[in-house]
């Protein structure tokens, strides 16, 4: 369905990485509902150099958390290089490379989206990064790096000619950060100027959103990103409305109420007492999206640090029914 240098997906539907949500448990939840390929979190180039212990938590991987996509972001070439040897000993099946970011203390050292205002540079490293590569070898770019440059295709072509086997591209300029409409003639014209695989990213938050970014850009796959937080439904929600244009209604209170159950649970499993409950706040702020009456929970859930607590919580929430 979608190939990615020689790495043959069943399906097109991504699960983008996202900096402080794209752990291991969070992975394989998404993946039960359908998530085809998972990526763990951007990494610096510099800390995986480092083998930082924080770093080694991130690449945390297993059996079911398969195909696996890493992320690196730099711009040096000597820790990208130090990096892609330690990148050597972990189990991962695409590598990619980001030239998105639009962190401005990232920008500032020449990383992330910075990139796009120097296609040369981009080619240059990836280059690099495809040379010393055993994976393939992916890029994730933005339109441009504001309203008045507009590039995606320089940087698209020059990814392309560094022998990126497929790009991912979050239809924003560096400049919108995560607001604003999504350009989706800019995600149409990179894949029309590209062979390879081309990935559109950005408000893939429903079915119907899906659709319009397949139907509009003629891209080859989606990466869900906040589409996906609180939401793993979403996957076999959009795969059925692909497939016959069938509607999976949103679970009811009581399947999230497991499922947030589960993640919790998983998070305690994979970090500990504490910092799974602390980590899985947010989430539960997530599930609830949309939910009438539900902010009272919501502001004793981030208040709580036990687990007993926010059983306490999702128990109270499980009550509601007027949904
Ligand atoms: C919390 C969060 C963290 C993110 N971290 C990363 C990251 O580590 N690497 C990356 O390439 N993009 C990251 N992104 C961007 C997403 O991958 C995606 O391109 C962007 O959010 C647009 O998609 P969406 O509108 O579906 O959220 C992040 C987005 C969010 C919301």
């Amino acid at each position: 369905m979608l190939k990615i240098g020689n790495l043959k997906l069943k399906s097109n539907l991504i699960l983008a990485p996202m900096a402080g949500v794209s752990d291991l448990p969070f992975r394989l939840l998404n993946r039960r509902f359908g998530c085809e390929l998972g990526f763990i979190e951007m990494i610096n180039v510099r800390s995986l150099s480092y083998k930082m212990r924080k770093t080694k938590k991130m690449l945390s991987t297993g059996p079911e958390d398969k195909p696996l996509g890493i992320q690196i972001i730099g711009c040096e070439e000597e820790f990208i290089l130090r990096a892609m040897d330690v990148l050597g000993s972990y189990e991962y099946d695409v590598l990619d490379f980001n030239a998105a970011c639009p962190v401005k203390k990232v920008a500032r050292r020449g990383e992330g989206a910075a990139l796009l205002k120097d296609p040369k540079k981009l080619n240059k490293l990836l280059k690099l990064i495809v040379k010393t590569s055993s994976k393939p070898v992916t890029v994730k770019i933005r339109t441009g790096w504001d309203s008045s440059s507009i590039n995606a295709r320089d940087s698209a072509l020059a990814s392309q000619d560094a022998g990126a086997s497929a790009l991912f591209i979050h239809g924003r300029n560096r400049e919108q950060g995560y607001s604003g409409e999504v350009d989706y003639g800019a995600i149409k014209d990179v894949k029309k100027a590209l062979d390879i695989p081309v990935i559109g990213s950005g408000d893939v938050f429903s079915p119907e959103l899906a659709k319009k970014m397949l139907d509009e850009t003629g891209c080859d796959g989606l990466l869900l990103a906040r589409g996906a937080l609180g939401n793993p439904w979403i996957f076999e929600q959009i795969k059925a409305f692909l497939k016959n244009k069938k509607i999976i209604p949103r679970p009811g209170i009581d399947e999230i109420a497991d499922i947030m159950i589960e993640h919790m649970d998983s998070y305690i499993d994979f970090y500990d007492a504490l910092h799974g409950v602390m980590r899985f706040h947010k989430f539960f702020a997530w599930y609830t999206k949309g939910i009438p009456s539900v902010r009272p929970f919501r502001e004793k859930a981030f208040r709580t640090r036990t687990k007993e607590g926010m059983l306490d919580i999702i128990g109270s929430f499980r009550k509601l029914t007027n949904v």
